[in-house]
């Protein structure tokens, strides 16, 4: 292989940036060109200037940058035939034999009917804060989203406490709790409400009554943004409509859980994935995606990745309960 492509794509995640930097590096320690795809598979689509030539240099003073240098987007024309036509004629134009995508679920499933169809071989990089990704135990940017959204969750405890308040914090996950799980643990949270357990609403109401005639001074529960009540808002006014004098803050913590410079984990990680994804590339693999499983690069097919559901972990889930029984 003597070209590849490598682009970021879907929701930016902090260390995408470590994770290209690891990818045009290792290409080109091994003698490979490599071209950064701007805008993800829309520049793909688009050709011309979204196209740049990479350098070792051109991925200098980035490791440390949250984001992402080549942009990313969600893209509605790739998923018609047109618009990956289109894709390909303009791979083929710059003589791109493989692609490294840096991405979640739609990327890969977008690289794997870009193969079918076309033959262009594709290595993923799960790069997402969901972790929601089956095939590796973590995911680019999870653990710098969960400390983001631990750091908040601290702050809004002391303002919590300060006013005896019970404050309801919104974090990331449309599909999967783990980021509200996580955060939540770390932030001593007493409530976690998750998208993959149907919670029995008659005992998350029975908690808050408790909390109340016992006086406990403030509470915090997190709400994963899917939860099946439809988030922290509605959480909190289901609550005021059941509980007399129910009285709340409801807090979404939002994108800035997206942003901010990726921690060291987070920055390894990429670096480890970016390169194995290179790696793979060389050996002829394709439709994969390299991830870490019990601190080991592992490749995965990317329909794997995409349909097998990756479980919350157990050890974790017990300790909401344990913790505040
Ligand atoms: O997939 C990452 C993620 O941040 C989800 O947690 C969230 O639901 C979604 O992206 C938000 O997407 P957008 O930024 O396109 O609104």
């Amino acid at each position: 292989m003597k070209k590849i492509g490598v682009f970021t794509s879907g929701g930016d995640a902090p260390g995408m940036n470590a994770c290209v930097r690891a990818v045009v590096r290792t290409a080109i320690f091994n003698g490979i060109e490599v071209v950064g795809i701007m805008h993800g598979y829309n520049g793909m689509i688009q050709g011309g200037e979204e196209f740049i030539p990479m350098t070792s240099r051109s991925v200098g003073n980035i490791i440390q940058r949250g984001g992402t240098i080549l942009k990313s987007s969600r893209s509605e024309e790739f998923r018609t035939k047109e618009g990956r036509k289109k894709a390909y004629d303009n791979l083929l134009a710059n003589g791109i034999e493989g692609i490294v995508c840096i991405g979640g679920n739609g990327t890969f499933t977008g690289a794997e009917i870009f193969y079918n169809e076309f033959g262009i071989p594709s290595i993923g990089a799960p790069g997402t804060i969901d972790n929601d990704l089956y095939g590796t135990d973590f995911t680019i940017g999870f653990d710098t989203a969960i400390n983001t959204a631990m750091d908040a969750i601290d702050k809004i405890r002391d303002t919590a406490d300060s006013h005896g308040r019970i404050f309801f914090i919104e974090v990331m996950g449309r599909e999967a709790g783990f980021i509200a799980l996580a955060s939540g643990i770390a932030g001593g949270a007493e409530v976690i409400l998750l998208p993959e357990i149907k919670e029995d609403i008659a005992e998350v109401i029975q908690f808050f009554k408790d909390r109340q005639t016992s006086k406990k001074s403030f509470s915090i529960a997190i709400v994963a943004e899917g939860n099946y009540e439809g988030g922290a808002f509605a959480i909190s006014d289901r609550l005021k409509k059941e509980i007399p004098g129910f009285e709340s803050r409801v807090v979404i913590l939002g994108h800035i859980q997206r942003g901010g410079s990726p921690s060291a984990y987070d920055r390894v990680l990429a670096s480890k994935l970016g390169n194995a994804a290179v790696e793979a590339l060389m050996k002829g693999e394709k439709n994969k995606m390299a991830g870490l499983i019990n601190n080991r690069v592992v490749l995965t097919p990317f329909h794997d990745s995409i349909f097998m559901k990756k479980d919350l972990n157990p050890d974790l889930l017990k300790l909401i309960d344990i913790f505040n029984s």
